[in-house]
């Protein structure tokens, strides 16, 4: 039985495995650049995060109607929920879709009719948080937030991702005030690829409650010390990270030195179709690799349900 945790990093678009992306790309007449899905699996060696990137936003164009996105949230929720998942926190880019001229509306009210079968049909509940594309401008991203209006009552928050270095935090800063404005919780990408600082900024200047990645916050000792004083939530993804090539191996993985420094690590499965694992791969995979063991494991799922964002008695419900 795996252990029940929540998933707070994870990218609805990453959940498209092969299979699903050419029985869409057939029903909706898109052409896929592969012969097969052994062929597409063959593509998945990244050199960076970039490498990675360009092939999850061009894989994207088999995704068009509403029923597609309901589809692809119904398989990764029936796959979290067999992970040992009772509450997940998606992400999706809209801006990914409108740019292929899928209105925003068919993607959240798609993602939206999966997630709102989810607790009766997966047992997982869920939330939705809206990610703006950092590698984009920030008017953008306001236009996106402005775009989001009439569907803001299925968002929790808002979050930021895609190329990292070269697009620090500080360029959001009026979006986030926004958005903190429509009452949204905050989250942000920081310290994936980029610097340290990019967390200093995101906490700083964005003002988030969580960091996405956060994993190079060990090249700064003074910023270990705040994320500990402070209980950052980190939402670690040791898959991602290897298969990025941020590390070499799993075993260079500094998520037991992490924990053992007392940072507030969670473990998550970023764009698991792409990078060999679901959450649970990803525990057995650490407690494999990194000697992580039984109680540490329970530690990294009791701070997943603390850093969600479930309100206190639902969260000490799962705990
Ligand atoms: N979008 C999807 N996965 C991502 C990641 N690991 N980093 C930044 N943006 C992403
Ligand atoms: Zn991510």
């Amino acid at each position: 039985m795996p252990i029940p945790k929540a998933e707070l990093h994870l990218h609805i678009e990453g959940t498209l495995e092969p299979e699903l992306a050419f029985a869409l790309a057939a029903r909706n007449h898109v052409e896929l650049p592969y012969a097969d899905t052994e062929e597409l699996r063959k593509a998945y060696l990244f050199e960076d995060l970039q490498s990675f990137l360009d092939l999850y936003y061009s894989l994207m164009a088999v995704l068009r109607t509403e029923a597609d996105f309901e589809e692809l949230a119904d398989a990764y929720l029936t796959r979290a929920a067999a992970q040992g998942v009772r509450h997940a926190e998606i992400f999706f880019d809209p801006q990914a879709h409108i740019a292929r001229g899928v209105p925003i509306g068919t993607v959240i009210e798609g993602l939206s009719r999966a997630l709102e079968r989810s607790e009766e049909r997966h047992g997982v509940s869920t939330r939705l948080i809206m990610c703006f594309l950092r590698d984009q401008s920030a008017e953008s991203a306001m236009e996106t937030l402005e775009a989001a209006r009439p569907h803001l009552h299925r968002i929790i928050g808002v979050g930021l991702d895609s190329a990292e270095v070269g697009h620090p935090p500080a360029k959001f800063k009026e979006v986030y005030e926004a958005a903190a404005a429509l009452g949204l919780r905050l989250v942000a990408h920081a310290g994936e690829e980029g610097p340290p600082a990019y967390i200093t900024e995101a906490l700083d200047v964005l003002r988030v409650e969580r960091v996405d990645h956060g994993l190079r916050c060990m090249e700064d000792p003074a910023l270990v010390e705040r994320l500990v004083r402070e209980r950052v939530p980190l939402t670690l993804c040791p898959l991602s990270n290897v298969r990025l090539r941020a590390i070499d191996m799993l075993e260079d993985h500094p998520l037991a030195r992490m924990l053992d420094a007392g940072l507030m690590c969670t473990v998550n499965s970023d764009d698991p179709a792409y990078f060999g694992g679901y959450v649970d791969d990803t525990f057995h995979a650490v407690h494999e690799a990194l000697g992580i063991g039984q109680e540490q494991l329970r530690t990294l799922a009791r701070n997943s349900f603390e850093a969600a964002f479930l309100d206190r008695d639902a969260a000490d419900e799962e705990l």
